[in-house]
């Protein structure tokens, strides 16, 4: 079997790695040629642990290499990007243009299948009118089907082989054909579907983590409105066998649960739930500054503001709020900012000028100190010298990460998000 995987992210590169490893001769098509150059010679060009080890020793068996063309082979697998467009509609021309590269050159008896995060409805509207172009019959020439990919960054290798694996076939002969090719490497269970609910399933995931997210961020802002602490009844409240409300914060970030929602909603006729959640959490780095701006009677006060990935101990910042709420603050407003963060370096922000190498540095004349992230670092900070330096002993903790108590005994006052 040659299998050919089209697009070398961090999910398709993985993927066909794990596929070499296993014995399977593996081609890797990227548009973008440094991805390939690096590939050839048992290198990469993205952080995943594990990865690199296993990229050298593949390339060197042979079993895996990058290739400037799509050629024949038995199986393609596709897994290029699919942004969001500024309408908040998903951006498909990158799986349209590779599905178009496959379809010169897939033949009968050949496997596609689609990794691609899309939404429902891809494979039968997008997938099925460009390979029917060929004359091929689909589900009896040529077996297509879609399998999302729920792997967590910085996991990847381990749950590529251990997770659970959904397979839409177009019919059913395509996803046993499909579950065949995964089985060389998957030690998950293997379950089959048709295409559309695959693709569905791949998107109420993230989309269930989200609404469920706004869910607590709006009983934190009515929380704040009536004196209650919402951390309070979210504890006492999940004390219920069968209730488990989740954590508010400074908003949702990421480039999955802050973008797959918006593919189920542009497909949507009725619906409200699943969009009034995606603006209730794009809403709260407004919430926070409207916060900010309650505390600081000053409108030249210092912020320092701990944190700024999309969440604790990485340095990804897409779609992070926290760099929202930086924003807002520059654009609309005369505050101070300062900015640390131990994972982010200053050089890959565009608030180079503003990012400082401590924290020290950063809370120094500080009104307040923000913690955006709940970074493990920021757990055991000297909060002693922090007092010091500070201009006024505020801290706003958006994430109920710091000792409270601790705060307050060396004369801290603590705002916390969801706490009226
Ligand atoms: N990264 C994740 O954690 C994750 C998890 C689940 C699903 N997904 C989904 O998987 C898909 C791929 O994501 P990723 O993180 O690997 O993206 P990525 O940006 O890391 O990699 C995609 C690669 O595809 C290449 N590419 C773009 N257009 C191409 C084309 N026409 N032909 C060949 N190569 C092309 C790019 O150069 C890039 O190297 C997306 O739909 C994403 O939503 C990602």
């Amino acid at each position: 079997m040659k299998i050919t995987v089209i697009g070398l992210g961090y999910i398709g590169l993985p993927t066909a790695v794990m596929f070499a490893k296993n014995g399977v001769d593996v081609v890797g098509y990227d548009v973008n040629k440094k991805v390939l150059t690096a590939l050839n010679q048992g290198e990469i060009i993205i952080e995943e642990p594990g990865l690199k080890e296993l990229v050298k020793e593949v390339v060197n068996n042979k079993k895996l290499r990058g290739v400037n063309e799509i050629g024949e082979s038995d199986v393609f697998i596709v897994s290029v990007p699919t942004p969001i467009n500024e309408d908040k509609t998903a951006n498909m021309k990158y799986v349209k243009q590779a599905t178009e590269s496959v379809s010169k050159h897939i033949k009968k008896g050949d496997i596609f299948v689609l990794e691609s995060t899309s939404p429902p409805g891809t494979i039968e509207e997008i997938i099925l009118p460009i390979l029917s172009k060929t004359g091929l019959n689909i589900g009896e020439d040529i077996f297509v089907a879609y399998s999302p990919e729920r792997v967590l960054p910085g996991r990847v290798i381990q749950e590529l082989v251990e997770n659970d694996r959904l397979i839409g076939g177009v019919n059913e002969k395509s996803a046993q054909k499909v579950k065949e090719v995964y089985s060389v490497f998957v030690k998950g269970n293997i379950y089959l579907t048709d295409s559309k609910t695959a693709e569905m399933c791949k998107l109420m995931e993230n989309t269930y983590r989200d609404v469920n997210i706004a869910l607590a961020n709006e009983l934190a802002i009515t929380c704040e409105e009536m004196g209650i602490n919402a951390w309070e009844v979210i504890e006492l409240s999940n004390k219920h066998p069968r209730v488990n409300i989740h954590q508010p914060g400074p908003g949702v970030g990421g480039h999955c649960l802050a973008v797959d929602p918006w593919f189920i909603v542009e497909k949507q006729k009725e619906g409200e739930i699943i969009r009034m959640s995606r603006e209730i959490n794009d809403d709260m780095p407004i919430h926070v500054l409207k916060t900010l701006k309650n505390i600081l009677k000053n409108k030249k006060a210092k912020i320092a503001i701990l944190g700024i990935s999309y969440k604790p101990n990485i340095d990804d910042m897409r779609e992070s709020p926290i760099i929202k709420l930086i924003d807002m603050i520059l654009e609309k407003t005369n505050y101070r900012l300062s900015i640390h963060d131990p994972y982010v370096s200053k050089f890959n922000t565009k608030i180079e000028d503003i990012m400082v190498d401590s924290v020290e540095e950063a809370v120094e004349g500080a009104d307040i100190m923000v913690l955006g992230v709940n970074h493990d670092k920021y757990r055991d900070l000297d909060f002693d010298k922090i007092a010091d330096l500070m201009n006024v002993k505020h801290i706003y903790d958006t994430r109920n990460f710091l000792d409270q108590q601790m705060l307050e005994k060396l004369g801290f006052e603590v705002t916390l998000l969801g706490r009226g």
